[in-house]
């Protein structure tokens, strides 16, 4: 596993983040709705920064299967949504990939009567749009290649990384042919022990 991004450099794009939101929003009340699974990180930690009043709320959405790392079709759950007519809604998602999430989960906060909706994410893949759609706020732009932690999985596994890590072909065989999480979870981590010291977050 490569370290992409350090949990210090996580951080200060989360203060970037609120900071150009707040200059957007100003000190309007925010009902920031966070994608599930993958946000949950990036949500808890944005809405300790976001100053000025702020409410929360999740939708889910999928459009992985297993061990894939290329996306499969769409699945969409909205009934956790509050009432949201006239207020400031603030989609929050973990990755802007080709975009399918984002513009299908914006289509469905606007018909629900907000008085704006705009839209965050922590990462953008360079390269992998399908749709005209852009997000409003960009944490990083990455290179096109299957990140995990802070939030991101790859078949279930890996969210709980304090850091941003690209996972390397050995690591998605392995997934797939069914070591299981504890060996891949102890083989990984001696990788990192060889590591010299330096952005291992
Ligand atoms: P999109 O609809 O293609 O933009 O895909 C967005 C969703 O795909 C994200 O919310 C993630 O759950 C997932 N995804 C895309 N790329 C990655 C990745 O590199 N690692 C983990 N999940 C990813
Ligand atoms: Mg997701």
């Amino acid at each position: 596993m490569r370290i992409l991004l350090t949990s210090t450099q996580l951080d200060e794009g989360i203060s970037r983040l609120s900071e150009s939101v707040r200059q957007q929003v100003g000190r309007r009340p925010l009902t920031v709705v966070g994608v599930l699974t993958g946000s949950i990180v990036l949500v808890s930690d944005l809405i300790r920064r976001l100053e000025g009043p702020v409410r929360v709320s999740m939708v889910w959405a999928s459009s992985y299967r297993g061990t894939a790392t290329r996306p499969g079709s769409l699945e969409l759950r909205l009934d956790l949504l509050p009432d949201l007519s006239g207020q400031d809604v603030l989609l929050v998602d973990d990755i802007f990939d080709t975009g399918r999430t984002l513009e299908a989960l914006l289509e469905e906060l606007r018909r629900r009567g907000a008085a704006s909706v705009r839209s965050l994410v922590l990462l953008r893949k360079a390269g992998r749009a399908e749709v005209a759609t852009q997000p409003d706020f960009v944490g990083f732009d990455i290179p096109d290649e299957f990140v995990v932690g802070y939030g991101l999985d790859f078949d279930g596994a890996w969210r709980h990384l304090p850091y941003l890590a690209v996972l390397d072909e050995t690591e998605i065989a392995a997934t797939r042919a069914g070591l299981d999480a504890a060996s891949l979870h102890d083989a990984v981590r001696s990788t990192q022990a060889d590591l010299p010291p330096g952005p291992r977050a």
